[in-house]
């Protein structure tokens, strides 16, 4: 699959908007249907929607649908399908039966990615997406909706970092997405004009194992795609992981750079070289 770095979403009534995103170094656009849309604009909006799919494309498009329960997901679909999006994200998913329920009434070769935290319920079906289908192609999680949906008044310490309901959302997601093995995608980060905190947090989401991450505004696609890039020294580390193990075939553990090395960080290493796409899967 094409590497999802960094995903943009555009609101789907924003018809100028997407022309502007297409022109991006987004690995991805979501164009949006749901909480950016009003009811009113619904229609109009797939239409616009429906007319981007239908233009040449240079990134994967995602559509993001209305709920399996809204009463609007049908329409949805019906106007965006036949364009052919490469991919449906999923809003309110509540686990491997919401994938299920979404898939059968799928055409064409569209992939699935859920945001897997914007319900209580769905915070107890976050193991069961392993082996549901084939367009599972990653996980991902908000940290909006919850709040409201139980009535926190914040989901944010005064610092600005997730309070523990939310942190817990978002372990989940990640071993959710990496017990179903697909990517693990960062949730937005809403203040798009500290491209600091951005860098910061995303490299955070890096390092827990997250590979890419949505963005809500053009200047957070850079930021994004350098985060969850590997760098010229990560891959030159991981090469020469690699080709340590490879000199040693008999060897389960090594010593490296003063330190030990064994199977989890050969795993590590390849991983890390088939991202940078400097070794194949
Ligand atoms: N996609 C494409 N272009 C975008 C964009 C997006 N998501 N967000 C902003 N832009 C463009 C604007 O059109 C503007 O272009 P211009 O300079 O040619 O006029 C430029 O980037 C600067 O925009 P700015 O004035 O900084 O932002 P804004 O105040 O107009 O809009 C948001 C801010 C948050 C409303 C807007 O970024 C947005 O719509 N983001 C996506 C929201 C969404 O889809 N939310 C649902 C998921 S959380
Ligand atoms: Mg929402």
């Amino acid at each position: 699959m094409t590497r999802l770095r960094s995903l943009l979403f555009v609101p789907g009534d924003r018809p100028e908007r997407m022309a502007k995103a297409a022109l991006l170094e987004a690995d991805a656009l979501i164009l949006d249907l749901e909480d950016s849309v009003t009811p009113a604009a619904k229609s109009a909006a797939r239409a616009a929607i429906a007319g981007f799919l239908a233009e040449p494309r240079r990134q994967m498009l995602f559509v993001r649908v209305n709920p399996l329960d809204s009463g609007l997901l049908d329409d949805d679909l019906a106007a965006v399908l036949p364009a052919r999006p490469d991919g449906i994200v999923l809003p309110k998913a509540e686990g491997g039966a919401s994938v299920a329920a979404l898939a059968a009434r799928l055409s064409g070769p569209a992939l699935i990615l859920p945001i897997a935290t914007e319900t209580p319920a769905a915070i107890f079906s976050m193991g069961s997406y392993v082996g549901v289908s084939e367009r599972l192609c990653g996980l991902t999680w908000g940290a909006e909706d919850l709040p409201a949906a139980i009535g926190a008044s914040s989901s944010r310490e005064a610092d600005g970092s997730y309070t523990a309901p939310y942190q817990l959302a978002r372990s989940l997601t990640l071993f959710g997405a990496h017990a179903a093995g697909v990517p693990a995608i960062e949730t937005v980060y809403p203040d798009f004009r500290d491209t600091e905190g951005l860098a910061a947090y995303a490299a955070r989401g890096r390092r827990d194992g997250f590979t890419g991450m949505m963005a809500i505004h053009p200047t957070q696609v850079p930021v994004i795609n350098a985060a969850f890039s590997p760098s010229e020294a990560e891959i030159a580390n991981a090469r020469a992981i690699v080709d340590l193990f490879a000199a040693n075939p008999g060897a389960g553990a090594l010593s490296f750079d003063g330190n030990m090395i064994d199977a989890p960080h050969l795993k590590a290493a390849q991983a890390l070289l088939v991202r940078a796409g400097s070794l194949s899967a």
